[in-house]
């Protein structure tokens, strides 16, 4: 039996959750800003962390209270310690090592990406070897994961993150902050009308998708200056179509070549219907191969997540000390567990 708390302050969202045992969620809660953001067209990292600061410690405790647990009962604080904003994540990690000290807990420091992929487990076990297309704000990533907690990056992108690329075209659209959510239902709507380059069709699993994001705004650029309309569903369908053909091509050929058993898709873009729709269509085609998408409640950023990541780490007690300092820039790889 155990309880952990979990906090998540990497970005825009200040969440915590706490679980029980494997996989039960006594609370979760997430304060967003996007409101505050959108008025801004994109993540400000001082207005962040100054928000956090504000509603931490009512997020805490509207956290324990519906959880209807006090501190004295939780076993462990697992909290992000990168990568993402500095001064985002110090609030986070402060409240966290506070919170460690006064109640004398052990400290878990979580991979903010590690996260998103073990929200896999918010269901079932991840079956290994595993492969997962992480899309999110902020990252790209195929990562092979040949045992749990092992992770290789086999392929990222070179440039934007899938979830930037959306956020940048919704820009173009004049789409509120985060266009992602509305580009996808958009393109629902949408036909094929306009033609837009493959990014980074080629034999590695890397991505690209700035040269993709120039071609929308040089495409809203000449209709404006030939006085045309542009169609916002049809070029949404576009968009939509050549982001999701390229990652789903290239997880396939890579759950192929590294002979996976499951498939996962991770991250705030996971949420994406169409590339959760288009992923199925092809995994449905492989047999003896598990698909999992993580639920919607999981896929953008929120504690359980790291929760649920942080309890792999507390199986295998790697706990930190109070030196531990956040990591803006942190490599996945460096995360693994060597099989025992
Ligand atoms: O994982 P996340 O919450 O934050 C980071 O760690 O970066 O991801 C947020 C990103 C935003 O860029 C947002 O536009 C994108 O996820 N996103 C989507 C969808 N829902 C969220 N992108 C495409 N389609 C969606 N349905
Ligand atoms: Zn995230």
């Amino acid at each position: 039996m155990s309880l952990l708390l979990a906090i998540e302050s990497s970005c825009d969202e200040m969440a915590m959750a706490v679980l029980k045992d494997q996989r039960e969620f006594l609370s979760s809660v997430v304060a967003s800003q996007i409101d505050i953001h959108a008025m801004y067209g994109g993540v400000v990292p001082e207005i962040a962390s100054r928000k956090h600061v504000e509603c931490v410690s009512l997020v805490l405790k509207e956290t324990l209270q519906q959880a209807h647990v006090t501190m004295e009962q939780i076993d462990a604080i697992c909290v992000t310690k990168g990568p993402g904003l500095v001064g985002s994540l110090h609030i986070g990690l402060q409240v966290a090592k506070t919170l460690a000290l006064a109640f004398d807990k052990p400290l878990i420091g979580v991979h903010h990406i590690a996260g998103h992929i073990y929200a896999n487990n918010y269901e079932k076990d991840i079956v290994y070897p595993a492969l997962c297309l992480v899309v999110s704000g902020g990252h790209t990533e195929l990562v092979y994961m040949k045992s749990p907690f092992s992770f290789e990056v086999i392929g990222e992108t070179l440039d934007d993150a899938v979830g930037e690329a959306y956020d940048k075209v919704g820009r173009v659209l004049g789409l509120p902050y985060p266009g992602g959510p509305i580009i996808d239902q958009l393109a629902f709507q949408g036909k094929p009308q306009y033609t837009l380059p493959k990014p980074l069709d080629d034999d590695s699993y890397n991505f690209s998708f700035s040269g993709l994001k120039s071609a929308v705004i040089n495409l809203a650029h000449n209709m404006t200056q030939r006085h045309e309309e542009m169609n916002h569903e049809n070029l949404a369908y576009s968009f939509q179509n050549v982001v999701v053909d390229v990652l789903v091509n290239k997880t396939i050929k890579a759950a192929k070549e590294y002979h996976v058993k499951e498939i996962m898709l991770a991250g705030g873009a996971s949420a994406n219907k169409g590339l959760r729709q288009k992923i199925k269509e092809e995994v449905d085609k492989m047999p003896g191969v598990i698909l999992s998408l993580p639920p919607m409640s999981c896929c953008t950023d929120n504690a359980m997540m790291i929760a649920l990541a942080g309890k792999v780490m507390y199986d295998h007690h790697l706990f930190s000390d109070l030196s531990l300092g956040i990591k803006p820039h942190l490599d996945l790889e460096l995360e693994s567990i060597e099989e025992e």
